[in-house]
């Protein structure tokens, strides 16, 4: 059946869109509605909006010009947090909300880490999703270390927008090639040098770098300083902060040798090649002015939270308890999730729609229970359903005492309604933002696209009552705007179908980052269980207020919950239990642990793979080593992954908080939900943030003059080794579609791409390093290696087939996610100064082949005993080195230095021949 022409062109709009929420829109060259939110937590300051202009309109001038005059930034909106004093050319906004803003400017989590980053976890060419700059580099302060404020965005944009990645190294800044180490760079004309800077007992040096005899290497804290007068005019993604730096790398000066993320992940392919092949840069043709239009700025500011809920009544509601299930989670959502201060209304719906309670602002329990009074009853299902007049009526009800932009309607219903596109422009009008639930198997597409066209979130619930679908999708409803130390947080959700009597026993932690408000949820299907739940000291609580009705009860912890493991215990005849533990902030200035999840897109149709993504974090810290596991339920059955943060598969970054993994173990066509559960205990560590975003320059040479910048903040020890303590939490990922599944599924995924390949060269060996991928994807075992080598990194990449062939007879494939370690003696020589490159494809059962890994290189240096690099017999940060106050460094000196080795080299080499 094709219901309606519009909507399915308006959602494959929507699809090009790409993953996330963002508003953004590619209107000819400009980019519209383009969404940057002040988070709550940044002190007052009027002049930080317009800075943020100001930001936006240079950015946009440097943007036309990197992209050769393609694109800029047409129109902003600013979201201006809700305690910030008004101003009566401020407006309500729309759509827009922290949720989907595209750019957050926060205080940073540690005091001076104010390091421009990125969410990026998707492969080359895949958009980011969204992008966070501190105060300070929106006022200008951070100039000499990360350069203009609006040459940082264009850096952070093409990041976020087209999918590229960095081009400098912050782990490994050197790398071996022709028998040199040299700077990871981009292009290799940028110029500058070479050195150590050694702090200790507060006075600083500047050292020559020196080689290890054993590896070739460079030490380790050696670093590339640029000069702050060149010519060079790319690279963006490599240090945008020097001034004659305006354009990406493009084919002709790409570096593909230099082992960076764009590389490894791009296959060699330049930055500017990337966003070639954009949707954005394939609709777009360039213009023709010197300078881009004027970017239009509107100012919105976050008012109160005024939201109705929508209820399905109908017919098909009475299916298997619908109504009750949908009495206790709105009941729930009414008394613990929807934040103080909110206006909130009911209307119900089947062919007809009624005000069930007017816009009531929550101020105490009062109006909780009030509202909750006004609930549906179990008895009253009544017609069809028609969801456009149950969204009328609620916006008529918001519109009594408000406008209807930016209030959001929770839509709950089965979805058998097959007119929802009727009311679609009206719905777009409105401003309002739709939460659509669906309950129960309908796979009817209006109801995804009010949300998409909204900005709203989209969940669904199977009638699986033990899954606790509902309630996890009411409790993924807190106000996207508040602040994160006021949002509710869910520490457990499960449920459990006893075919005896018998008991639901089970634990949950109470970490320290939470314990306000902390209720226990529990509901049963058919008895009223004996219920208890013991704190960590020992004490018992009994006092559940009960609802016999809606067969559910909860239990308001007072105060603080006690940190540490609370126990639940249900004894229950045979019957299915659902327990949900939710809490909030402990305290208001220090950042919660959260657990935010989603999948990598919001439809896919058969065999196109889905990707989980769990992100697990304190702020911008990441949480590593914790017990992450997704939960995916369809009408068919519950499927469980254990997600991954280790850099291989389909995860990008490792340790970055950010847990990936494919999911291909779907049978049927039809609505999925995601839930997440993250466990933190002993291996668990707060870690520092991983640096995606703009490089931190760590100084510059400036007639001859070496310049230090303050050293990059670290996080204190103290704050990075906190001792992280266990905790839970479960998360809701909202829903998607699957399509096109064939009625037997072949296998047609092949073994996920190798993107961690290491070469290193021991002795005539050569030892390679990978993580293992499966039989699909990232599950099971491959059948086989092909591992290849070459002189020449283009043919590796472009001749695969036909390069040089390692003899892996003896290399059998791990189980996915396991190291995979090997060792091998190539056919040739391995001579000082050799560089190889190393590429390998997995191959599975069915005979299909992963696409060919990232591109790894082997050099082998052997360093002579006169090697002017090497460390000085004595300590090599001995304090006779000079003070960095006096330092002044002949670079013409060093340049003469390089030169003289170089060609020393050349003639040790052609001695050898
Ligand atoms: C909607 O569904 C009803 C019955 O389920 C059907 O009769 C009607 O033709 C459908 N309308 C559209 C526009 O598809
Ligand atoms: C190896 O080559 C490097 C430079 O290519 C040179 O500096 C070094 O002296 C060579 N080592 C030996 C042992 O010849
Ligand atoms: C639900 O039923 C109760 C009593 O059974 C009644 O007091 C209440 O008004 C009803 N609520 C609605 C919304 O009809
Ligand atoms: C559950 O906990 C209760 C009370 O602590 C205990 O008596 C009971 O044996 C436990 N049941 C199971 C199955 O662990
Ligand atoms: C995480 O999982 C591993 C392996 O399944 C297990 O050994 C460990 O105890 C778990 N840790 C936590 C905190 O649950
Ligand atoms: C290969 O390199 C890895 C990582 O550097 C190392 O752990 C491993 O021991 C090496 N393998 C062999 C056989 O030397
Ligand atoms: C590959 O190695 C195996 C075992 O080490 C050996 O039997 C075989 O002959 C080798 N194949 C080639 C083509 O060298």
């Amino acid at each position: 059946m094709v219901p309606f022409k519009m909507p399915i062109l308006v959602l494959t709009l929507y699809l090009l869109q790409g993953t996330g929420a963002s508003l953004i829109k590619l209107n000819g060259n400009g980019y519209e509605n383009v969404v940057i939110a002040i988070d709550p937590n940044v002190p007052e300051d009027e002049k930080l909006i317009q800075q943020i202009e100001d930001m936006i309109s240079e950015a946009s001038t440097y943007l036309y010009r990197a992209t050769e005059k393609r694109f800029y930034f047409e129109s902003v909106s600013i979201l201006i947090p809700k305690t910030w004093q008004p101003k009566s050319d401020y407006e309500k906004p729309k759509h827009e909300t922290y949720k989907n803003a595209d750019i957050i400017i926060e205080v940073p989590n540690s005091p001076g880490n104010d390091i421009p980053r990125i969410d990026q976890f998707g492969k080359c060419g895949e958009r980011g999703e969204r992008i966070y700059l501190t105060p300070r580099i929106i006022r200008g302060e951070m100039l000499n270390v990360f350069g203009p404020k609006g040459k940082v965005l264009v850096h952070e944009w093409a990041h976020f927008r087209w999918g590229v990645f960095e081009e400098y190294n912050e782990d490994n800044p050197f790398y071996q090639f022709d028998g040199k180490n040299v700077p990871v760079k981009c292009s290799e004309g940028i110029t500058g040098t070479n050195k150590v800077y050694a702090c200790s007992g507060g006075s600083c040096s500047i050292r020559d770098c020196w080689t290890d005899p054993k590896t070739g290497k460079l030490n380790k804290d050696c670093m590339f300083i640029p000069d702050k007068v060149q010519s060079e005019k790319a690279s963006i993604m490599f240090m945008q902060s020097i001034d004659s730096v305006v354009e990406f790398c493009t084919e002709k000066n790409h570096n593909r040798f230099a082992p960076n993320l764009q590389n490894k992940m791009c296959y060699l392919k330049s930055t500017w090649e990337v966003i070639q092949d954009s949707e954005d840069y394939k609709k777009s043709t360039p213009m023709m002015a010197a300078e881009p239009p004027k970017s239009r700025f509107s100012l919105k500011q976050i008012g109160e939270r005024i939201l109705v809920l929508v209820i399905d009544t109908s017919r098909s509601m009475k299916v298997g308890n619908r109504l009750n299930r949908l009495r206790q989670a709105s009941q729930f959502f009414l008394l613990q999730i929807i934040e103080k201060g909110s206006w909130t209304g009911i209307v119900t719906f089947d062919s007809s729609a009624t005000i069930q309670s007017e816009l009531i602002q929550i101020e105490s329990d009062v109006q909780r229970k009030t509202l909750i009074s006004r609930l549906p009853n179990v008895t009253v299902a009544g017609g069809g359903a028609h969801i456009c007049s149950g969204l009328r009526t609620a916006f008529m009800v918001v519109k009594k005492k408000f406008l209807t932009d930016g209030s959001e309607m929770v839509l709950l219903t089965d979805g058998e309604d097959n007119t929802t596109n009727t009311c679609f422009e009206e719905v777009k009008q409105s401003g309002a933002i739709i939460h659509t639930i669906v309950l129960g198997p309908s796979t009817e597409k209006g109801l995804e696209k009010l949300s998409e066209m909204t900005g709203g979130m989209k969940t669904t619930a199977t009638d699986n009552v033990q899954n606790n679908g509902l309630i996890d999708a009411f409790s993924a409803l807190s106000s996207g705007n508040a602040a994160i130390t006021q949002r509710s947080i869910k520490l457990e959700s499960k449920g459990i179908t006893l075919t005896n009597e018998g008991w639901m026993n089970g634990t949950v932690i109470i970490d320290s980052t939470v314990g306000k408000d902390t209720l226990f949820l529990v509901t049963w299907t058919a008895q009223q269980p004996e219920m208890f739940v013991t704190d960590p000291s020992g004490n018992i609580y009994k006092n559940f207020a009960v609802e016999t009705s809606s067969q559910m009860a909860y239990l308001q912890i007072p105060n603080t919950a006690q940190v540490g493991i609370w126990t639940y215990s249900l004894k229950s005849s045979a019957q299915t239990l659902t327990l949900t533990v939710t809490s909030r902030a402990a305290n208001p200035t220090v950042s919660p642990i959260t657990v935010d999840s989603r999948m990598n897109k919001d439809t896919s149709r058969f065999p196109s793979p889905m990707i989980v993504y769990a992100e697990v974090r304190q702020g911008s810290l990441p949480i590593i080593g914790a017990n992450v596991t997704a939960l995916i339920e369809s009408a068919d059955g519950t499927v469980t992954l254990e997600l991954l943060d280790n850099g291989a598969g389909a995860d990008v970054f490792k340790n970055d908080g950010v847990y990936s993994r494919y999911f291909t173990a779907y049978k049927k066509n039809g609505r999925y939900s995601l839930k997440v559960r993250a466990l933190g205990g002993t291996n668990t560590q707060r870690s520092r943030p991983k640096v995606n975003g703009a490089f931190y320059i760590p100084g510059w040479v400036e007639n001859g003059e070496i310049k230090m910048n303050p050293p990059k903040p670290e996080i204190s020890e103290d704050e990075n080794q906190a001792n992280m303590q266990s905790f839970s939490r479960t998360s809701s990922g909202g829903s998607f579609i699957v399509s096109n599944i064939p009625p037997t599924v072949p296998d047609v995924f092949p073994p996920n791409r190798i993107i961690d390949l290491e070469a290193n060269v021991e002795d005539d060996h050569i030892n390679l390093t990978w993580t293992a991928p499966g039989d699909d994807f990232d599950t099971g075992r491959a059948e086989e290696y092909i591992i290849k080598m070459s002189k020449d990194i283009l043919t590796l990449r472009e001749n695969f087939d036909a390069a040089l062939q390692v003899n892996t007879t003896d290399l059998i494939p791990n189980d996915a996610n396991a190291k995979e370690d090997f060792m091998f003696k190539p056919d040739f020589l391995i001579e000082n100064g050799t560089t190889v490159f190393l590429a390998i494809k997995a191959v599975d059962k069915a005979n299909l082949t992963s696409p060919i890994s990232n591109i790894a290189q082997a050099s082998l240096i052997i360093p002579s005993a006169e090697d002017p690099f090497s460390p000085s017999p004595e300590d090599p940060f001995s304090p006779s080195g000079t003070s960095i106050s006096t330092i002044v460094l002949s670079v013409v000196g060093t340049v003469a230095a390089v030169a003289i080795i170089v060609s020393v080299t050349v003639c040790v080499m052609k001695k050898k021949r």
